[in-house]
């Protein structure tokens, strides 16, 4: 019998499908037990969110400022065989709640010298918070041997417009009767995210997780487009300078510091607005001229390997 924790954090159940029609083919096996980690915080994140709340979480969610969580149930002395992560970024970083589980005493004897899968399921931009998760678990002694990536496939301003829809105004279905739905489609729930969990089935029956990546990228488990990556490269520059501008005025819940989270409520979807059309001209562009340096960041942020820097 070969044993899986998956440990995973989600707020409308979106991440949770996306673990449970990916390990379908896992479950179905009865030589496999697999057990789940639900992390709770001791105060649950509002959904849907108020305008306030959702810009004043970036400071610290950028920042990695654990909060408190309810206690794990866990028994203690199961050895697992293979760690699964269900996380979604938040603000480009790891989220609040898996973060917060990453910095726990419990995470640190639970993923000490174990093989990880990490999924996701978010809106398109994860490049960044895995890049936090591969230190994350560098720190762990866990050694990462695959990635999932689950995103919605609209265009990148249209898919704004619905997450925002989406965290503010609970609406997931059709924005205006116009937008398509929020969200990671039902095609690659269905079809594609049983094949990954058929190649992490075949890995783990051999014990041997050597090469599985590439196996996963050459069933896109992962598809990295250059213009969000280079929105992203932007952003992720220029986020700690904005959270630390954010956190000198106050903590997060403070009345000082209003001003400048609604600012930022502002300023980044208006900056996205404009920065995203010049953007994917560019991303068509600077392939063709920079082509070897475009090729090279792909394949580094399709794999699991963590750069020294
Ligand atoms: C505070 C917050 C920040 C988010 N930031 C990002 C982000 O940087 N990149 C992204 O692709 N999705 C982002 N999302 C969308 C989430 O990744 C995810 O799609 C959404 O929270 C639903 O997932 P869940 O129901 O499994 O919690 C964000 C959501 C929230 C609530």
């Amino acid at each position: 019998m070969q044993k899986i924790l998956v440990i995973y954090y989600t707020q409308t159940g979106q991440l949770k499908s996306a673990l449970d029609n990916t390990l379908h083919p896992l479950k179905e096996n009865n030589q496999i037990q697999i057990d789940y980690l639900e992390i709770k915080t001791k105060k649950a994140y509002p959904y849907p969110w108020s305008y306030i709340e959702f810009f004043d979480i970036f400071p610290e969610t950028v920042h990695g400022v654990p909060c408190e969580l309810e206690p794990i149930q866990l028994n203690k002395n199961e050895n697992y065989d293979l760690i699964v992560i269900g996380y979604q970024p938040w603000f480009l970083s790891i989220c609040v709640p898996i973060n917060s589980f990453l910095q726990s005493e419990e995470a640190k004897s639970l993923l000490n010298n174990k093989p990880i899968v990490t999924i996701i399921a978010c809106r398109n931009m994860w490049l960044g918070a895995q890049e936090k998760m591969k230190l994350q678990l560098k720190k762990l002694n866990a050694k990462l041997v695959g990635n999932i990536t689950f995103v919605d496939r609209s265009a990148n301003l249209i898919s704004l417009i619905t997450v925002l829809a989406f965290v503010l105004g609970g609406i997931k279905e059709k924005f205006m009767g116009i937008f398509p739905k929020y969200g990671v489609s039902d095609m690659d729930l269905k079809n594609n995210a049983p094949i990954f969990g058929n190649i992490i089935l075949n890995n783990l029956q051999k014990n041997n997780f050597d090469g599985m990546q590439q196996l996963l990228i050459e069933k896109d488990a992962v598809i990295i487009k250059p213009n969000l990556m280079i929105m992203e490269g932007r952003g992720r520059a220029l986020f700690p300078l904005y959270a630390n501008y954010i956190s000198k005025k106050g903590t997060q819940g403070s009345e000082k510091r209003r001003t400048r989270v609604r600012i930022f409520g502002i300023v980044l979807p208006t900056a996205i607005f404009i920065l995203s059309p010049i953007i994917t001209i560019l991303s068509r562009i600077a392939p063709l001229l920079l082509y070897k340096k475009f090729e090279k960041e792909i394949h580094y942020y399709a794999n699991i390997h963590l750069k020294d820097n």
